[in-house]
């Protein structure tokens, strides 16, 4: 019997105890052994809860009983789960958690503690939701060398933007919209700035290239900037919008990594990837691309994924402790300057056809879209961010904004 701790009882908590209720003869026969629940805790009160006795208040009580073989963290946050995370691998506990924040931050170093200890720490559930990608990425194409990784990390934004381009909603009521189907926090800046996604996007790029990508420096730039005049160009270019997380391997070893919402053809995977769903796509050097898609949020497929990891460590908790990046002095980060794509680029201008000239010269090739009174759009070609800035400055109009277009893999 492996019994387990589960801390935090949201709605991952709860989803976890759902599943693990509901799935218990199934769970026992894939991990060789039953699985049960020793204790919840939670600072709040359950004492009308059917299993109310599960509950305590004191994370002691699960990391000083040697019967807990697991405790899984599903509180989110840093403090105290960092605390906790140490506290329970030093003492020999295997760790499955949900906390993206926790990993993207301090992951390095909770797998080198987990390794040190001879226990695993597992994240599966931290990015994709229920979409199985960590395990993939670690395991199934462990034969691949991994080049780039580029995904839409955030179903909130995800239904944001499709509701912007599918409804014609404007930002603010399809943010208000997502709040009352409860897809977005009551304060969604983690969401709409790209906080997020950009976690996700280093722990997936942490795992892929072996090196802690710190999340710090990475340029990260949110949805709220996006109006359905920028939906109207997109639409009229054959693309849309989506708010991606980027990562590509250069051949110099550092990473080009961002996240920003990005125009996507529509021919590509990604730009079918609607409402909450994520989509992640991966390319390695040995499969080519492969896609994977699925619910990136919500109680049960979070918990699906949480309980996976369960079970993978209960069928064999001798694999544990198996380390999976570290942290370099080297500088990984591309800044973002140097990094090259096409420009989607917005002017404000009473002289269309001055802009329009500049525009052509400044940028070779460049594809004018005349479809607004007072504004143009403008295509350019394949250019370092640096260098757009520059001539950006050049052209006799005001710069409304610019948003990438998803360079080639
Ligand atoms: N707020 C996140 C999202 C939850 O919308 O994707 C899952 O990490």
């Amino acid at each position: 019997m492996m019994k387990i701790g589960v801390i935090g009882f949201g709605v991952v908590g709860s989803g976890v105890y759902e599943v693990i209720r509901k799935n218990r003869e199934s769970i026992a026969r894939k991990a060789g052994q039953e699985v049960d629940i020793k204790y919840i805790l939670d600072i709040r009160d359950f004492s009308d809860h059917p299993e109310k006795e599960l509950f305590v208040k004191d994370f002691d009580t699960m990391v000083n009983d040697a019967e807990v073989g697991i405790i899984v963290e599903v509180m989110g946050g840093l403090d105290p789960a960092y605390e906790y995370t140490k506290r329970a691998l030093c003492a020999g506990k295997h760790v499955v958690t949900s906390n993206k924040e926790l990993v993207a931050t301090y992951g390095d170093e909770l797998l080198a503690l987990a390794n040190k200890n001879g226990v695993s720490y597992l994240f599966e559930a931290s990015v994709g939701g229920g979409i199985p990608i960590i395990r993939p990425l670690n395991q199934c194409l462990a034969a691949n060398e991994i080049s780039a990784i580029v995904g839409i990390l955030n179903g909130t934004t995800n239904y944001i933007l499709t509701q912007m381009f599918k409804n014609g909603k404007d930002f603010d009521v399809a943010l208000k919209d997502a709040q009352e189907k409860g897809y977005a926090e009551r304060n969604p800046a983690a969401d709409v700035e790209g906080y997020d996604a950009c976690r996700k996007i280093c722990i997936l790029s942490s795992l892929a290239f072996g090196k802690h990508v710190d999340y710090r420096e990475v340029y990260t730039e949110g949805i709220t900037a996006l109006t359905l005049r920028d939906i109207a160009y997109a639409e009229e270019m054959g693309c849309v919008v989506k708010l991606l997380g980027y990562s590509k391997l250069l051949d110099d070893g550092r990473i080009d990594i961002k996240v920003a919402p990005m125009m996507i053809p529509n021919e590509q995977p990604l730009a079918t990837v609607s409402d909450v769903y994520n989509g992640i796509q991966v390319r390695g050097n040995a499969i080519g691309d492969a896609m994977f898609y699925g619910p990136g949020a919500g109680k049960l497929p979070t918990a699906s994924a949480v309980v996976a990891d369960v079970i993978d460590i209960a069928k064999a908790p001798e694999r544990a402790g198996r380390v999976m990046w570290v942290r370099t002095d080297e500088k990984l980060v591309l800044p973002a300057d140097e990094a090259c794509a096409s420009y989607f680029v917005r002017v404000e201008t009473a002289d269309k056809n001055a802009v329009s000239v500049s525009a052509k010269a400044e940028f070779d090739g460049a594809t004018i879209i005349d479809k607004f009174d007072n504004e143009l759009g403008i295509l350019t070609g394949c250019m370092s961010e640096g260098e757009l800035k520059g001539k950006l400055s050049n052209l006799p109009g005001k710069v409304i904004g610019f948003l990438r277009v998803l360079p080639q893999a």
